[in-house]
């Protein structure tokens, strides 16, 4: 008989070796589930860094035309790229969907335009940019709202459940400068709708909704939201109008080209009031995030009057927490010119200014005058006037720079000087007229009139002397 003792070792070591392959099971199971855990974590996205919505960009007059392409902008992968890289976290994307949904119900939207919305919404999350699709250009529910609703929700309820699934960064709004027979009543009810409807498949996107009347921040008050802690409201702003829509093609009657942003008080004072009575209002609703949907000036008017205005309206807004997008990537309001392949430098900056970097704006009435742009601080920046004299008898004269600094310009010659840089600077040419040609002119053709009149007077004299005094000798 074996010892007690073999038996306890034997009934030990059976214990052990339970121990031990619960233990290594346990380790499996560890291994697996951490394996699993990470698997399930990669498509959670919430565990994934809050999307950033501050700075963003709008790629207008692309899918928002009645087919990409029409209005000259067809949405390249690589423009992504070209916008993170400058520094934007946002990019919005109008969407005309109503010119690819069925006008019947059950108002089915095209699965080859889909796909193309998709390509270009992955491609945008692929840069780690915040995403904004919106309804753009829906022009028949602006003239027949009722007549229209029910194709408004489906569009909502096909774009809703196809993008369920996408990260957060992906933000929906539902429609672009509602107006005309949308009014804010029955924007208010179809809005609810719609909010309804997105939030059965994504019941916690971030829906940005905007006011009737154009999305203008004079709606604002008429606007009613339903409680929901995921809503964003935008507002347009384009003031003033005459300058920012200067020769605008789509407005009838289009404001007469010439008009300056010179940033004045008044002008200023516009611009701040409505932002804060977009802060003001959302206050009062319980700190409600504000999103600048659309802001920019047109091609048409002056670039040193572009890069104040866009300049100063970015920075209010961001002074205000509210985040903006610009009108728009590369079209008529571009920041981005498309055909030169690169950023037009003076609107980026005044976007996404840099460190260090002040504008400098040579502005003159006649001919044109080079050295406007963004300098670094501490460096000269050369403005040269192109002519100094222009007219032929009432002549234009340069006379002086405006809002040069004795102490730190410095003169080069007659129309040309250089300027320091210590913070934005502002020169102008400043021309006077002059007559001394035309006095000349004046005086010689009054002198030689004088002497034609004397000369025929003299002529009369003498022939009325009698011509027999010359002949009496
Ligand atoms: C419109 C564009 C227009 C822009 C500036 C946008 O909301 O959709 O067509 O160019 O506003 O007027």
């Amino acid at each position: 008989m074996k010892p007690n003792r073999t038996l306890f070792s034997e009934s030990a070591s059976k214990i052990y070796n339970a121990a031990a392959l619960i233990l290594i099971s346990i380790v499996v199971c560890s291994m697996f589930l951490r394996e699993t855990c990470s698997l399930l974590s990669a498509q959670d996205y919430s565990s994934e860094p809050k999307p950033k919505m501050s700075r963003g960009i709008n790629i207008g007059n692309a899918l928002e035309a009645p087919e990409e392409g029409m209005w000259g902008v067809y949405i390249k992968d690589e423009y992504f790229g070209i916008i993170r890289e400058a520094g934007f976290d946002t990019v919005r994307i109008p969407i005309r969907w109503s010119a690819h949904a069925e006008e019947k119900p059950p108002y089915k939207i095209s699965d080859e335009f889909f796909r193309r919305v998709d390509h270009i919404i992955g491609k945008a999350l692929e840069q780690n940019l915040t995403v904004i699709i919106n309804v753009h250009h829906y022009e028949e529910i602006m003239r027949d709202p009722l007549g229209h609703r029910e194709r408004f929700l489906a569009i909502w309820r096909q774009i809703s459940e196809r993008y369920k699934d996408y990260p957060e960064s992906l933000y929906f709004e539902l429609l672009n400068e509602p107006h005309d027979a949308l009014t804010s009543e029955l924007w208010n009810d179809l809005l609810l709708h719609a909010i309804r409807v997105i939030r059965e498949s994504n019941p916690t996107r971030k829906i940005i909704v905007g006011p009737a009347g154009w999305n203008s921040v004079y709606n604002l008050k008429d606007l009613l939201l339903p409680s929901d802690k995921n809503i964003i409201v935008t507002f347009h702003l384009y003031t003033p109008f005459e300058f920012t829509h200067q020769g605008a093609e789509w407005v009838n009657p289009s404001p007469p080209v010439g008009k300056k942003w010179l940033g004045t008080e008044g002008e200023k004072k516009q611009i701040i009031d409505e932002l804060d009575m977009a802060v003001k209002w959302a206050m009062e609703r319980g700190n409600i995030p504000l999103l600048l949907g659309e802001f920019g000036a047109y091609s048409k008017a002056d670039m040193n009057s572009r890069v104040r205005w866009t300049y100063f309206v970015a920075r209010e807004a961001e002074k205000r927490n509210i985040s903006w997008c610009y009108w728009e990537f590369c079209s008529g309001f571009g920041a981005y010119d498309p055909r030169a392949g690169k950023w037009r430098e003076e609107l980026l900056n005044a976007l996404i200014p840099k460190m260090g970097m002040h504008y400098v704006s040579a502005d003159t009435e006649h001919g044109s005058i080079s050295g406007s742009g963004w300098y670094y601080e501490g460096t000269y920046a050369t403005i040269k006037l192109e002519r100094t004299e222009f007219g032929f008898l009432i002549l234009e004269v340069f006379d002086h720079f405006e809002g040069l600094n004795p102490e730190k310009d410095r003169i080069i010659d007659e129309g040309t000087v250089e300027i320091y840089v210590d913070g934005p600077r502002e020169v102008k040419a400043i021309w006077r007229r002059d007559y001394t040609r035309l006095i000349l002119v004046v005086g010689v053709i009054g002198i030689v009139c004088a002497l034609l009149i004397l000369h025929s007077k003299v002529l009369k004299i003498f022939s009325q002397i009698p011509l027999k005094i010359y002949f009496k000798k």
